[in-house]
């Protein structure tokens, strides 16, 4: 059976993609996965229930081509585009602001700020040509509320929930619906070495996280637009 909707995925080895790409596969969507290493990516999509009906992409999100590219392998795979999402990030860094250097900061744009911005601006133009499309972007708590040495990662997660919000006003006449999840502390299994048990028990699980993303990637979610969306179980009170 043809699959009923179509997501492309920015980052395929992130630690929640094989809630979120299974999550997506369950609700019926055809997948395609971006990665920058072959080995890595196709070792990913192997322990994924069903992975192996999802398409994977070679590319640096870094790089505009390689968003453009992307994008057109899964016009040319599924002959639409029907939402967007990435898992993208450059490794986190939680250093006091003295302590921190330009080259950091770069990292955190270029991982996770440029990454997200090729992937929404290669994807915008299929979506608008086919009279809308879903674009769910992913911040942090910090974007709002930086935890000491979170100066420069939550700076950029804050640009992403800014860039999000202005594509939903660009084209909310147009059919696109943009929203950033901000996510809090979820609790994947890295997550154990620096949570306390109780925190882990209350944050969002993977499969929460997930469920989240297709929700706001889906028509039912339409309702919602330009938003930053918080994903805050175990942040709340
Ligand atoms: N995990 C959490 O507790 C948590 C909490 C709040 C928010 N979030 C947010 O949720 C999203 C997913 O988090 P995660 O923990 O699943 O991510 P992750 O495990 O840190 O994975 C990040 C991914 O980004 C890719 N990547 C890193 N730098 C890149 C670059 N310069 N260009 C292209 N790809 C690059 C890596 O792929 P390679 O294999 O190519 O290196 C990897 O797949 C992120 O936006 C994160 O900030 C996570």
């Amino acid at each position: 059976m043809a699959p009923r909707r179509i997501v492309l995925i920015g980052g395929g080895t992130a630690r929640t993609a094989p809630a979120v790409i299974g999550a997506f596969l369950t609700a019926g969507y055809g997948v395609t996965v971006t990665g920058r290493d072959p080995g890595r990516l196709h070792a990913a999509l192997a322990a994924i229930p069903g992975g192996e009906a999802v398409q994977a992409v070679i590319a640096d999100l870094a790089e505009p081509a390689d968003a453009e590219r992307a994008v057109a392998a899964t016009l040319e795979r599924w002959g639409r585009v029907d939402a967007m999402t990435t898992l993208v990030q450059a490794a986190f860094l939680q250093r006091p602001f003295a302590e921190t250097s330009l080259a950091d900061f770069e990292a955190l744009v270029i991982g996770g700020l440029y990454t997200t911005y090729n992937l929404a601006r290669a994807v915008l133009p299929a979506m608008l040509a086919a009279g809308g499309g879903h674009i769910v972007t992913i911040a942090g708590g910090s974007a709002v509320d930086p935890a000491p040495g979170r100066a420069l990662f939550g700076a950029t997660k804050a640009a992403v929930v800014t860039l999000t919000k202005g594509i939903a006003r660009d084209y909310k006449h147009q059919g696109i619906v943009a929203n950033c999840l901000v996510a809090g502390g979820i609790g994947t299994e890295a997550a154990r070495q620096y949570l306390s048990a109780a925190d882990f028990a209350a944050a969002a699980t993977p499969q929460e996280f997930a469920n989240a993303l297709v929700f706001l990637a889906s028509a039912e979610g339409s309702g919602i637009n330009g938003a930053a969306v918080e994903l805050n179980a175990r942040e709340v009170g």
